[in-house]
């Protein structure tokens, strides 16, 4: 039993025994509600949670691991200089990829009295954690959720460019069943560059090796297992670049790899390379991929990801003229792929996601903070 429910038992008991009338009983009653409020508690006790950027995949899995447990308020709109108002009353926020967590949204938090900010993500490129670390608010993360998510997204959009489903399927749709323009290459024998071999990187190597593919594989740690791979060699960047008929991407974006592949980066790989990015668009100078796409260096480019993405993906903008020419400039080349940011979207992912995020919010509210958290991120 909470505090909250256990001072309502003995205003309870208090009216039966005729020590409080009904005008104090109420007041009483109103003033413990504001109690609770202040605490980021609402009236039946239970630690509220302002949860932004909702989408129904995300109600659907957060309340069936919350299961009543929580008090979760969901915002559908992003967190920015106007919703963060909407935070009043909770100690925690959640946030997604694209909810800007910067210096005025953290210091317009900390003023309304929260405490936690929750990613329901890994990466935390999003939110300005020295600002956090001034104003005492704690941030946690989901580390690790199915790499295979990711993973699989990649190598789905590897094998629908490669092998032109998507205009396939469009073409058959509308009656024409001609394969003029429609030849892909075997995966098997192939040279895939794998940029960044942590979770999901594995994971993309472990598939392509099932393919046949020979894998090039960059990162500044070098993982022994994966070395051990007979299919794979660790080489440097530039190596990687000139070989890969693929280039994938599975780094984080930090500052050290914002625009890891600029222009520099294009003109050294192979003429007609296929290019994946489903990590962080900052990864990339979009306006040099434009370029390599017109130059014909890039052949094939599947992007999950986008620099600009943040008020685009996850909204549905089909009544509206897209005002991003360079995202509009991607969309027309026949030989993109471009999805929006769901390589995490798969049933297994998202129930990991919601576990771990209420795991978080339920150390947070049993007193642990700053790096007491085990997912805590701080400023390095
Ligand atoms: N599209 C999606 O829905 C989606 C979902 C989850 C994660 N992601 C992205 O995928 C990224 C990778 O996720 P993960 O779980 O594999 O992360 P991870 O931390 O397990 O692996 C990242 C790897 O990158 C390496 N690395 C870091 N900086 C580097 C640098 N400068 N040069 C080379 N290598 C470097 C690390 O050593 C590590 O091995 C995340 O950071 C996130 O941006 C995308």
């Amino acid at each position: 039993m909470n505090d909250k429910e256990r001072l309502t038992r003995f205003l309870a008991r208090m009216k039966q025994l005729g020590g409080l009338d009904e005008q104090e009983y109420a007041r009483l009653n109103a003033e413990l509600d504001r109690v609770a409020e202040r605490e980021g508690y609402d009236a039946r006790g239970r630690f509220r949670v302002a949860f932004y950027d909702a989408r129904p995949y995300d109600i659907e899995s957060f309340e069936r691991c919350n299961a009543e447990r929580y008090a979760i308020h969901y915002i559908s709109a992003p967190l920015d200089r106007e919703t963060a108002r909407a935070a009043r009353g909770c100690k925690a926020v959640c946030v997604f990829v694209n909810d800007l967590v910067e210096t005025d949204i953290v210091r317009a938090l900390a003023e309304q009295g929260v405490e936690l900010i929750a990613l329901r993500c890994a990466g935390f490129n999003n939110v300005d954690l020295e600002a956090c670390a001034t104003h005492g608010i704690s941030v946690v993360r989901v580390p690790a959720y199915s790499p295979h998510a990711v993973a699989e997204h990649t190598v789905g959009l590897m094998l629908t460019l490669n092998r032109r489903l998507n205009h396939a399927y469009v073409r058959n749709r509308a009656g024409s069943f001609l394969l003029d323009g429609l030849t892909g290459f075997d995966m098997h024998g192939k040279t895939a560059g794998i940029v960044g071999t942590g979770k999901i990187g594995r994971c993309v190597i472990e598939i392509l090796i099932g393919f046949g593919c020979r894998i090039l594989a960059y990162d500044t740690h070098r993982d022994e297992e994966v070395a051990a791979r007979p299919q794979v060699e660790y080489v440097e960047m530039d190596r990687l670049l000139r070989e890969s008929d693929i280039v994938t991407l599975h780094v984080p974006l930090f500052p050290d790899t914002h625009h890891i592949i600029d222009r520099a980066a294009f003109d050294k790989m192979k003429d007609g390379v296929m290019f994946i990015n489903t990590s962080r668009g900052g990864l990339v100078d979009t306006r040099a991929l434009i370029d390599a796409l017109k130059t014909e260096k890039i052949g094939l480019a599947g992007l999950d990801v986008y620099e600009e993405e943040a008020g685009i993906f996850f909204r549905d903008l089909s009544d509206r003229v897209l005002t991003d020419d360079v995202l509009a400039r991607l969309l027309t080349f026949n030989n993109v792929m471009v999805t929006s940011h769901q390589g995490f979207l798969t049933r297994e992912a998202l129930q990991q996601i919601a576990q771990t995020t209420l795991d978080n919010v339920a150390e947070f509210e049993s007193g642990r903070r700053a790096q007491q958290l085990t997912h805590c991120v701080r400023a390095q």
